[in-house]
């Protein structure tokens, strides 16, 4: 079917005169957009998008454990493990870093935006400079495997290479734009841009196993021998890209084939997917579709379903392969796109995949020490609150090592001069106050 037939089929009448008033470049744009895209599937997506999220009551959904004192005992331990992997050349990071960061409203890629450290730091900058601590550490480049969209991938590169790749060694570095999606419009006609092309918008972090096969990427990185995978989003200000904690931690699960860090909720209203078992299978419920009296359910003070899900997995390499193959449901968000408030935007979730992996594993972590999210301009998860987060947390490494430091200030420091607290005294402090070490 040529773009025409396909609008008629799909009754899509306004688009169909708007394509044939265009004069013929534009117009060839505007069919090439037609055709990359599924209208069967867009048009059932829409007739969904019009019932109410129905959570089913057959649904055995129970919350999920995720012990910290355990892991505090074996912290070491998993941290020998994790180091010894990446020593070996057998551990890699993924970061996602396709979305549009439409809350916080910043034009660019999210990964470039600098949120008034005093070092000015982006946020890739701070991943980037946190795993080139670890590579020095593990004597060897990590590979980094980034997925962008369509929409930010080359201002994605451009910030990479504006600042020499942070010191990376940049054949260790592979970026790759996911697949997009049509926005439609509340009646379901797809969205114009300015330029009279559809408004294609990423298709949500589910798709990330699939680009990351379809770009070459997970041969890559099989051909490097990697065996675990370290996978983040971009907008956690705290992250430990590339734990080797976490990493040891799964490589002592045996035959676990994912993990998952989750953090304590931090109130029942926090807009968070929680974890829980779901039918017995591990699975992540949207904000969105937890119903009210479940997110409220207390236990004492305690949320019963408490389980952050923060973005932060591992996986082994096989299970992202098999990943990969899984089906994903979609989901459907009102988003203003294009101007036009409550569109629709669909978009496929990484977790939904987790249901096809046999075991799966969750890893109790402190949301002080790894988890501020930039999300939003103003209030909770904004760019003030991870500039305080960070503050505050690296002030207290720096209390711990016995540097005598002004009480009444906040401190940032270097990635390569410490990962995650270690390598610090009152000695380094003193020489490297102004330098890797600043204060705000
Ligand atoms: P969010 O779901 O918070 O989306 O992304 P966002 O784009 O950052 O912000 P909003 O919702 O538009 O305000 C969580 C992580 O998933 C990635 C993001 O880059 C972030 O690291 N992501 C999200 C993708 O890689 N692709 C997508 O299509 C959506």
């Amino acid at each position: 079917m040529n773009a025409k037939e396909i609008l008629q089929k799909y009754k899509q009448d306004e688009l169909l005169e708007k394509l044939e008033s265009l004069p013929e470049n534009e117009r060839e744009l505007l069919e090439k957009d037609i055709l990359s895209q599924d209208f069967e599937l867009l048009n059932s997506l829409y007739n969904e998008s019009k019932k109410e999220p129905v959570f089913s009551e057959s649904d055995d959904i129970r919350p999920i454990q995720f012990p910290h004192s355990e892991n505090d005992l074996r912290r070491e331990m998993w941290q020998a493990t994790g180091m010894h992997l990446l020593k070996q050349g057998y551990a890699a990071a993924f970061t996602l870093a396709g979305g549009q960061g439409s809350r916080l409203g910043f034009e660019g890629p999210k990964g470039a935006y600098e949120f008034g450290l005093p070092s000015k730091r982006s946020l890739f900058a701070l991943q980037a400079e946190r795993l080139l601590r670890l590579s020095a550490e593990a004597e060897r480049p990590i590979p980094w495997c980034i997925m962008t969209s369509p929409l930010n991938h080359k201002e994605t590169i451009n910030h990479f290479e504006e600042h020499s790749y942070f010191g990376l060694n940049r054949n260790f570095v592979r970026f790759f734009p996911q697949g997009t999606i049509a926005a439609l419009h509340p009646n379901g006609s797809p969205i114009l841009t300015k330029e009279n092309r559809l408004a294609l918008v990423p298709d949500g972090n589910g798709g990330c196993f699939r680009a990351l096969a379809q770009s070459g990427c997970l041969a890559w990185l099989v051909e490097q021998g990697i065996r675990y995978v370290f996978l983040n989003n971009i907008d956690n200000a705290l992250i430990r890209i590339c734990d080797p904690v976490f990493l040891g931690a799964l490589a002592a699960q045996g035959n676990c084939e994912a993990m998952a860090k989750v953090v304590a909720k931090r109130d029942a209203a926090e807009k968070v997917g929680i974890f829980v078992y779901k039918n017995k299978k591990p699975a992540v419920i949207e904000y969105t579709d937890m119903p009210e009296d479940l997110r409220e359910l207390k236990n004492g003070d305690d949320l019963v379903f408490d389980g952050a899900n923060i973005g932060i997995y591992a996986f082994k390499i096989e299970a992202l392969r098999k990943m990969q193959k899984t089906p994903l449901p979609w989901h459907t968000a009102k988003k203003t796109i294009e101007n036009i408030p409550q569109a629709l935007k669909f978009e496929q979730f990484l977790f939904d995949a987790f249901q096809s992996l046999n075991s799966f594993a969750t890893f109790g972590a402190y949301r002080d020490d790894e988890f501020s999210p930039i999300k939003n301009a103003e209030g909770n998860d904004s760019p003030k609150m991870a500039r305080e987060m960070l503050g505050k947390l690296h002030k207290s490494w720096l209390i711990q090592a016995g540097a005598q430091i002004n009480p009444d200030k906040l401190y940032e420091i270097s990635p390569t001069l410490s990962y995650a607290g270690e390598g610090l005294s009152d000695e380094i402090f003193k020489r490297e106050l102004g330098k890797n070490i600043l204060e705000f």
